[in-house]
């Protein structure tokens, strides 16, 4: 049957056949399969992903600016982001309009460099607990020892920003019972998008039942947290210094129209999504970045050479030191090139607008194709090299303009991208100082792009204890 002209827009057209008999063969590369779509038909067309649902992908990267930067308010996020809110509510990364920016301008502030430099801290003591970890399971197995990496960066990258969040006010056992519901929540919210044939069999089963009342757990663990972080702080010294975490500074931050905190269900929902937007990102790129530095020891030794020169002696990185060992930062980024765990990024057109001559009706949907610009042979040269050098501040070419997007673009740009970038190379800083990353037999991964991009089951590295 010939396929009805269903498109919103006047991009090409991939016919629905074509992405639905892809989408049941191929549905275990979704990015193997969009990259051959794009190389046929053009760097922006109408598809239907899954075979299903009518979405412009785009690798276009003045597409990209047009709709989260230059016509940001013609745009919203679509059901996938906002399907999020049944469970963790509506905190900045589901909010919209009036609301969102009024929050965001009341959390923004906790994120700054200030507020980082005790952050950091905190960050290194959990990067070092990991080291630790490590040197603990090699002990009598010759210094070296193979392990899921994806698994250790998921707990590494939870402590940093649980802990971050929360201070000490939840114990070890309440943080890992945390991160269990959260990634039940979310395992659970990517199969019913994955694979939306199975949604009534979940309802039959009871299961979005049982989801949100792991929901309705995980907000009253969380309200447990604020109540005895308050009283933590109420029972202070007079003139001891507050706790220099983030839900201290979210309860004593107040609104600039009305000079009111933030109201407790307000509160909760934040928290939620704190946790779950600065988790798995954080945790996948980590992971990702080891994968790339086991495979390349030549960048490993040079990260390493680096640290020595300028941290010599183990001394331990505070968040002013770290402009000093820039190639931590490069093969961070580089990481987030090859691999940005952010792979897409939706949007919907609240209105109808134009770019370049195009109509695009209100209500088309756009999965902005990160993945996709990371690797376009157009803008970076020798796309699928890693090269942490090209992203020195002197490099040549330049970084093409919006042709990096691992934190997103415009006004809603990641709230926690410094944040990401300081616990990323202190990981790794503190990681390599101490270990070798070798590959294993049993790499190289797949990709399994669900929200994040991750590693298709688990990634084994080998960490060997340097002499
Ligand atoms: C490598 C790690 C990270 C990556 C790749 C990443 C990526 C992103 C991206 C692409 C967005 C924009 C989404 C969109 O426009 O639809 C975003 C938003 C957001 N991120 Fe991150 N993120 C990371 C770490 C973090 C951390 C550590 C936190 C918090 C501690 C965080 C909190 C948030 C929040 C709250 C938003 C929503 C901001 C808003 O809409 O105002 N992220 N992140």
């Amino acid at each position: 049957m010939p396929d009805q002209p269903t498109a919103p827009t006047a991009w090409p057209q991939v016919p629905r056949w074509l992405t639905l008999s892809q989408s049941l063969k191929k549905a275990r590369d979704p990015v193997g399969n969009l990259n051959k779509v794009l190389a046929a038909y053009g760097d922006t067309v109408n598809l239907y992903l899954g075979g299903v649902k009518p979405s412009v992908v785009t690798r276009d990267p003045a597409l990209m600016q047009h709709i989260l930067q230059k016509n940001h308010r013609r745009y919203h996020k679509s059901d996938l982001t906002h399907g999020l809110l049944r469970y963790l509510g509506k905190g900045l990364l589901t909010n919209e309009g009036a609301d969102w920016l009024r929050q965001r301008r009341l959390i923004q502030p906790g994120f700054h460099r200030q507020k980082l430099t005790g952050l950091t801290r905190l960050m290194r003591a959990a990067a070092d607990e990991w080291v630790a970890e490590l040197a603990a399971q090699n002990a009598g197995q010759n210094g070296s020892v193979e392990l899921d990496a994806h698994a250790a960066m998921t707990r590494v990258a939870f402590r940093i920003v649980a802990q971050s969040v929360f201070g000490d006010a939840l114990s070890d056992a309440e943080l890992t019972q945390l991160s269990d519901w959260l990634t039940a929540i979310q395992w659970f919210y990517v199969t019913t998008i994955r694979q939306p044939y199975l949604r009534p069999l979940h309802w039959l089963r009871g299961s979005y039942g049982q989801h949100d009342a792991l929901a309705r757990q995980l907000r009253e663990l969380v309200r447990q947290g604020i109540a005895r972080h308050r009283a933590a702080a109420a029972a202070l010294p007079p003139g001891a210094a507050p706790p220099d975490d983030l839900l201290q500074m979210l309860l004593d931050a107040r609104y600039e129209d009305t000079g009111e905190p933030m109201a407790e269900d307000q509160l909760v929902d934040e928290l939620n999504i704190l946790l779950v937007a600065g988790h798995e990102t954080s945790a996948n790129a980590l992971t990702w970045a080891f994968y790339l530095l086991a495979r390349h020891p030549e960048v490993q030794e040079k990260l390493v050479a680096e640290v020595e020169r300028e941290l010599p002696g183990g001394q331990p990185p505070e968040f002013p030191d770290l402009p000093r060992v820039p190639y931590a930062l490069h093969v961070v980024q580089e990481a987030m090139r090859l691999y940005p765990p952010a792979w897409i990024i939706d949007r919907v057109a609240t209105e109808d607008d134009e770019f370049q001559g195009q109509f695009i009706a209100k209500g088309s949907v756009f999965s902005l194709y990160v993945y996709g610009l990371h690797h376009h042979a157009g803008l970076w040269p020798d796309a699928e090299v890693f090269r942490p050098e090209r992203f020195a501040v002197e490099a040549q070419p330049p970084l093409p303009t919006y042709g990096y997007l691992p934190f997103g673009g415009g006004p809603r740009l990641c709230v926690g991208s410094h944040f990401a970038l300081t616990e990323l190379q202190l990981v790794l800083i503190q990681t390599l100082r101490r270990y070798r990353v070798l590959p294993t037999a049993a790499t190289p991964p797949g990709l399994n792009p669900l929200i994040t991009l991750r590693p298709n089951g688990e990634l084994r590295l080998r960490f060997e204890r340097r002499a």
